[in-house]
């Protein structure tokens, strides 16, 4: 079977941050990005529309993902490019300041549940990240159909004063093109635009920018033992925690896959504790990239102050 249709798809873990959009397209554009693009639809008939601009799909869906590149593949565009990750991440770590032409959201998940309420967009953080990132006059534009929710963005954008409400309606016909809206739309359901053009600018912290390498850290000797009673073990830090939920054991080496959390943002990944000539090296497993977030270089060098003897 061909796999040529996947070539759209790039694994951000192993590109340095911010992104060098120029080198990712090889060419000089407008950008634009679409977060939770599901079946495709909007992010692809907007490229075909637009195709002076590069544009940028973030999705948490696998299946998401291989789908709209099925579309973009039949389509033969050359300016999308997708990627596997929170797109709550992606807008803060992966643009410089003032890089971003247009940012889409539709029909995102509303995550009711108080209890699901770190998983929305619609907080603080998300309207100063696209105040960041957005250039001067750049546009965010929201598509749902739950009232409250594009209420609640409307109020997070408006209280950074970095925004201009140019459009907040109810409709009934057809917007965006997508799955959700058809659906939606179907069940006789309303739905609500909200489009906000920036004006002014805040300074965010970016997690994964800062100097500093991933350690690598080289022991004399360590506690085998200690290593293999690490399973289920959670260790917290100021800014998150990560737990290691199984310990694999090879020849010559460990492997501890680990589940990380900050501030809602979760990584999968593996640290290895491998023998060498002269000791044992503890580092970030490479088949397995995560984001060098503080939390990540964290549990490296907390594991190994752990089995250190
Ligand atoms: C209700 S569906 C809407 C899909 C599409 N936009 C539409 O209108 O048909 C929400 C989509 O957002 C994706 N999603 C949820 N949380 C996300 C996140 N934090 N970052 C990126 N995508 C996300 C889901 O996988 C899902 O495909």
């Amino acid at each position: 079977m061909s796999t040529e249709f996947l070539s759209y798809f790039i694994k951000t873990q192993q590109y340095t941050l911010p992104l060098d959009c120029d080198e990712i397209f090889q060419r000089q554009a407008k950008l634009a990005v679409e977060i939770g693009f599901g079946n495709g639809e909007f992010l692809v008939s907007l490229a075909k529309q637009k195709p002076e601009y590069n544009f940028i799909g973030f999705e948490t869906s696998i299946t998401s993902l291989v789908k709209i590149q099925r579309k973009i593949h039949a389509e033969s565009l050359k300016n999308i490019r997708v990627a596997l990750v929170d797109g709550r991440f992606a807008l803060r770590e992966f643009f410089k300041d003032n890089s971003v032409e247009e940012v889409y959201t539709n029909f995102p998940c509303p995550w009711p549940k108080k209890s699901h309420q770190d998983k929305r967009f619609t907080n603080q953080g998300f309207a100063e990240t696209l105040s960041a990132i957005l250039n001067f006059e750049g546009i965010f534009q929201l598509v749902t159909d739950v009232k409250w929710y594009a209420e609640h963005m409307k109020d997070i954008l408006l209280k950074t004063e970095c925004f201009d409400l140019i459009q907040f309606n109810e409709n009934d016909k057809m917007i965006v093109g997508t799955r959700y809206e058809k659906k939606w739309l179907s069940e006789g359901r309303k739905t609500y635009i909200l489009v906000a053009k920036k004006k002014g600018y805040l300074n965010i912290q970016r997690w994964t920018w800062e100097e500093g390498s991933m350690p690598h850290i080289h022991l004399n000797d360590v506690n085998e033992q200690k290593i293999l009673q690490l399973s289920g073990n959670v260790f917290r830090y100021h800014k998150g925690v990560f737990v290691v939920k199984n310990v694999y054991v090879r020849e010559n080496e460990y492997l501890l896959r680990i589940v990380s959390n900050e501030e809602g943002f979760q990584q999968r990944y593996f640290i290895s504790i491998e023998k060498e000539k002269d000791g044992w090296l503890v580092k970030l497993d490479p088949d397995a990239p995560a984001y060098r977030t503080p939390v990540v270089k964290f549990s490296v060098k907390k594991i190994s102050e752990v089995i250190c003897l």
